[in-house]
């Protein structure tokens, strides 16, 4: 062992070579499937220190080629569980023996090393193919669920069937004509009511929630952040168009149109409002020039055990070519002074009063100014 006056000047001449040191390591910090850092370069003799928070994971040892496979005979930490009230947190150290070969580790907790949980020791920088990010990628890629939309066909167009069903609310009782759809629930009133509140543009190019399941008798109330978006009816397989233009039975959609521009700093956020009247899947879009093709879509009650769900839906929305929305009418405005109104869509949803209209058009008027 070196006195410390040994390692002081051992370190000023050769700083490197011998410092021999511990290299610390968090495993799952902050509930997150990682090791921080990920990758560590280290010299023979150092070691390395896993400090294992949360959950229940391992360090174990894999080769490049199968990332997610222990190697025959490598190291392991076994599992670790972590309980979140424990104070102390368990470690396990490894020792670099040969700081010239890289090494590779997983997690083994089911799904972790699919999702990039790994690690290494001395890999070779990008853009060597054998670099950390190449060894996270093929982790990802060979055991991931690698379920990409992107590659996904397009799901089928939904089958619709018209239904009638009795519905029983308040005491009183009334049939009701509505779309039944492979999935849905029944088309029951909400015990009570509930208005959804559902912003529009509040975290960049998206509805927030995008994905929101309501009852019949509930509302969503549309709240309009700044910018100029639309909250526009469409249909599951043609999402950045608005459903009037696409329906075959003669569905308009509702559509709240560009009333309701908002200026940057604004605090004052006009609303517009629906009434869902069934349980079938409603689906959406803001017509501003792009903003579909951006993944700026909602849905209301999608299936998402179904392939009609809203990822997929968004994700087509995604794949859809700007210029072919523009053609078909997705990207130009459909105003012309339907403000109040909105259309109501048959028998999916119908738009309430929107008693912001007004501070929605005087807004727009400062927004023009
Ligand atoms: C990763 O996939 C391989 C091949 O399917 C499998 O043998 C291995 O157990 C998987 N690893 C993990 C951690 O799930
Ligand atoms: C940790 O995970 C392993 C593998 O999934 C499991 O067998 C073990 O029971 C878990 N331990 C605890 C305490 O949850
Ligand atoms: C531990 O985690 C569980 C699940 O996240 C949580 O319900 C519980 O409140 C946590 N306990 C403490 C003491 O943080
Ligand atoms: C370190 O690894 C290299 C490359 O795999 C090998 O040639 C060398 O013999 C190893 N050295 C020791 C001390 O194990
Ligand atoms: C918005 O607020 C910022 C900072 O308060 C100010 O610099 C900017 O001029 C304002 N923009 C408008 C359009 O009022
Ligand atoms: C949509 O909402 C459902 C239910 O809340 C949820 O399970 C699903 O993950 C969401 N889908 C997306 C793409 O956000
Ligand atoms: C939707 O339900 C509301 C509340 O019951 C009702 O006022 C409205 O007329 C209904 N709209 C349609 C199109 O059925
Ligand atoms: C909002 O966008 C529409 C369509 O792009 C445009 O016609 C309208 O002038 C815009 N309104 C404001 C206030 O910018």
């Amino acid at each position: 062992m070196f006195s410390s006056l040994a390692a002081v000047a051992s370190l000023a001449i050769l700083p490197v070579a011998l410092a021999q040191s511990t290299i610390d390591v968090q495993v799952g910090p902050s509930g997150t499937l990682a090791y921080v850092p990920p990758s560590v370069t280290a010299a023979a003799g150092d070691i390395i220190r896993f400090t294992f928070n949360p959950k229940n994971h391992t360090v174990t040892q894999s080769s490049f080629n199968e990332p997610c496979v222990p190697l025959p005979g490598g190291a392991s930490s076994g599992f670790q569980p972590v309980s979140n009230v424990s104070g102390l947190l368990p470690t396990w150290t490894f020792t670099v023996a040969n700081s010239s070969s890289p090494l590779w580790f997983f997690c083994e907790q089911t799904g972790h090393c699919g999702k990039g949980m790994v690690f290494a020791i001395n890999a070779p920088a990008d853009p060597n193919p054998h670099s950390f990010s190449a060894f996270q990628e093929l982790a990802e890629e060979l055991n991931g669920t690698t379920t990409s939309v992107a590659t996904a066909t397009t799901p089928p167009p939904q089958s619709w069937a018209s239904a009638t069903a009795t519905v029983t609310h308040a005491g009183s009782t009334w049939t009701t004509v509505y779309t039944s759809y492979d999935g849905t629930p029944q088309p029951t009133y909400a015990a009570s009511p509930v208005d959804h509140v559902i912003t529009v543009g509040e975290d960049g190019l998206t509805f927030t929630p995008a994905n929101i399941s309501a009852s019949i008798g509930d509302t969503v109330t549309f709240q309009f952040h700044p910018k100029n978006h639309t909250v526009t009816q469409s249909s599951f397989s043609n999402p950045c168009v608005p459903l009037a233009k696409t329906s075959t039975t003669g569905q308009v959609g509702f559509n709240s149109g560009f009333n309701f521009p908002v200026s940057p700093n604004s605090t004052d956020f006009p609303t517009f409002q629906i009434t869902v009247n069934d349980t079938a899947p409603i689906w959406g879009f803001c017509e501003q020039t792009g903003h579909c093709e951006q993944g700026m879509v909602f849905s209301i009650n999608a299936v998402e055990d179904g392939p009609n769900n809203f990822a997929a839906f968004r994700q087509l929305a995604l794949n859809t070519n700007p210029s072919a929305a523009i053609a078909s009418g997705g990207g130009s405005g459909t105003t012309s002074g339907s403000a109040a109104g909105a259309s109501t869509s048959g028998n999916a949803a119908s738009v309430g009063s929107t008693p912001s209209l007004l501070l929605g058009l005087v807004g727009g008027l400062l927004a023009l100014l």
